[in-house]
């Protein structure tokens, strides 16, 4: 069931999303040669509870980690470890969810490591301009097809594929709440968005082929066919005219 938000309520979801975009602002200048996954995991978790919130990830569905930190071809869940050292031109996403007030906040960013190629910068890019190609269509009305359709033809115009196992959400009280917002589908289809509805619409974008694959320990997602990946996500509230970003400063 789709629930739309209360000004209460919407109010709560932005304060836990200005605390996801405080520490994916922050964190930035601790993505460098020789960090490890694991001490940017601690760094994002001390922030996230020095402004009052706490990991909605860790502990979910027993996830270990406070933030998901996925290397290169690791497309999603990557679980931060001591052992995973970042090196110059690896690209690193975290995605991390903030719960404050009972209601959480979600958002991912695609980051480079020291200096890295055009390939990586590429990539970057394209999850970037596929969320505000989407981003840019809604407002009470449109279908999540619609969204959905936008995502995957921006991905499909650079060549690149989008991830089909996994997908957007509304949120809230939970971090994945309906609608579910697929990165492929088919324009005036699913269900409408109407004002007050808070969703996060994140492309997950494969640099080769579609296809993904799950590591035996249960989280780690990555490109089946090990090339390059990339996703940027935020949370936003449909408003009159459009929508509104939540988890950005
Ligand atoms: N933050 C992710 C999302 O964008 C969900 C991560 S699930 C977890 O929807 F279990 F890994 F935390
Ligand atoms: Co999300």
């Amino acid at each position: 069931m789709i629930i739309v938000k209360s000004p209460r309520e919407v109010a709560l979801i932005r304060e836990a999303s200005r605390v996801v975009a405080v520490a994916l602002e922050e964190i930035k200048e601790h993505i460098v040669p020789g960090v490890s996954t694991q001490t940017l995991n601690d760094i994002i978790d001390g922030i996230v509870r020095r402004e009052g919130a706490i990991p909605g990830e860790l502990g979910y569905y027993g996830y270990p980690g406070s933030v998901c930190a996925s290397v290169n071809e690791c497309i999603l869940h990557g679980i931060p470890s001591k052992k995973k050292i970042l090196r110059d031109g690896d690209i690193i996403t975290l995605d991390l969810v903030a719960k404050k007030g009972g209601y959480c906040g979600d958002a991912a960013r695609t980051y480079p490591v020291g200096i890295v190629g055009e390939r990586q910068k590429r990539m970057i890019a394209i999850a970037e301009e596929c969320f505000y190609n989407a981003m840019s269509l809604v407002k009470p009305g449109v279908h999540v097809g619609d969204i959905s359709h936008a995502i995957e033809e921006t991905a499909k115009s650079h060549g690149c594929s989008v991830v089909r196992e996994y997908s957007g959400h509304g949120i809230g009280r939970d971090m994945h709440e309906d609608p579910s917002i697929l990165c492929y589908g088919t324009p005036g289809t699913g269900p409408v968005l109407r004002k007050g509805m808070t969703i996060c619409i994140e492309p997950m974008i494969l640099e080769g082929k579609p296809g993904v694959r799950v590591l035996g320990d249960g989280w780690t997602v990555l490109a089946k066919d090990g090339k390059l990946t990339s996703h940027y996500e935020n949370t936003l509230v449909v408003t009159d005219e459009g929508c509104e970003i939540l988890t950005r400063l």
